[in-house]
């Protein structure tokens, strides 16, 4: 589809790629008539989604954020070395707020991307952005970066050197066979900095994706609200419950949500069936020792030059470079 390009009312240039509402509506009528009921978590971002997962980013049990931001903090200057005089193109850029303590660490760079799939949030991240850093040309580009990213759509990131940024562990929302896939794919950005949580104890890992507060809860369920608010179904939310389990053999946060009863939800003239304690999935989260993530990397063929990690050893940060 040809992106729309818009210039006002933000001073941000928008490269608008996103999937029409008939995408949503069939990806979520197909992930509901599998045998598991699956969504992609993608679908778990809209407006609210995004607010409630930067109110994750700040909750005591969620290591993940702030120990990202204390590695690049502590590591700055390395990494601003490697993004070099690049334009940095942040895949899945959320608020856009990690990305702040590079660009005061590398002054070179001026032409800054965002790409996420939640519209309107993603404007709001990279006009911050350039209200912040004057001289910064921040772009926000609306895509499914699973998707090959549509560069000879985008003039700014044509014949120039370009360097991906991808961290948050989004990578762990996909299985380890897409990982090699995806990484084979956002190649054509050149080098990589990568946020990869790493493996650890259940009891650390499960109150990290289900807090005391209920925000990961509300976040998952806030999923449901969006399929009856934009495909206009009635699914009843005191009728479902979040779960999330770390799954030590396979090395994931399994994230679900559970019927209560046995119910059934329509969907348009569709009608889904839900027996007591049936989940439908929403997200897998994969933990990597460094090791194993970089035998990924090898495999879709980078080559791991560094890796920054907190001295507790809960996260960790790859640069890996085109072979
Ligand atoms: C886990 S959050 C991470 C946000 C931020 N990068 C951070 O590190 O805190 C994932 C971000 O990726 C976006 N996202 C999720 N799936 C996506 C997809 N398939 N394509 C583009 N953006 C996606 C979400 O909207 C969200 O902003």
């Amino acid at each position: 589809m040809p992106p729309t390009s818009q210039t006002k009312p933000s001073p941000v240039k928008l490269y608008d790629f996103h999937p029409p509402v008939e995408d949503f509506r069939s990806a979520v009528l197909r992930g509901l008539s599998q045998p598991q009921k699956t969504l992609s978590p993608k679908f778990l971002y809209d407006k609210r989604g995004s607010e409630l997962f930067d109110a994750i980013c700040q909750l005591p049990e969620y290591y993940l954020t702030r120990t990202e931001m204390a590695i690049l903090r502590t590591y700055a200057e390395d990494v601003a070395a490697a993004l070099d005089h690049r334009v940095l193109v942040e895949l899945g850029s959320g608020s856009s707020q990690k990305i702040r303590i590079l660009l005061d660490a590398a002054p070179q760079v001026t032409t800054y991307v965002g790409v996420d799939i939640s519209r309107q949030h993603l404007q709001e991240a990279c006009a911050a952005l350039m209200q912040d850093f004057g001289g910064l040309d921040a772009i926000a580009v609306c895509a499914d970066y699973t998707q090959p990213l549509p560069i000879a759509a985008i003039p700014e990131l044509q014949n120039r050197p370009t360097i991906g940024f991808f961290p948050g562990s989004s990578i762990g929302n996909l299985e380890p066979a897409e990982v090699i896939s995806f990484l084979k794919t956002v190649a054509v950005l050149g080098d990589l900095i990568v946020g990869v949580d790493l493996k650890k104890s259940a009891a650390i890992l499960e109150p990290a994706y289900d807090d005391a507060q209920g925000v990961s809860a509300a976040f998952a369920l806030n999923v449901l609200e969006r399929i009856n608010r934009e495909l206009g179904a009635d699914f009843d939310l005191t009728q479902f419950e979040y779960r999330a389990h770390y799954n030590e053999d396979q090395g994931r946060i399994e994230m679900a949500i559970a019927s209560l009863c046995d119910q059934t939800v329509r969907l348009g003239n569709a009608e889904i069936s839900f027996r007591q304690g049936e989940t439908l999935r929403t997200e897998h989260s994969y933990k990597y020792t460094v090791d194993e993530f970089q035998l990924l990397a090898m495999e879709a063929g980078f080559k791991p030059v560094q890796v920054w990690t907190d001295e507790n050893q809960l996260f960790s940060l790859h640069h890996l470079k085109q072979i």
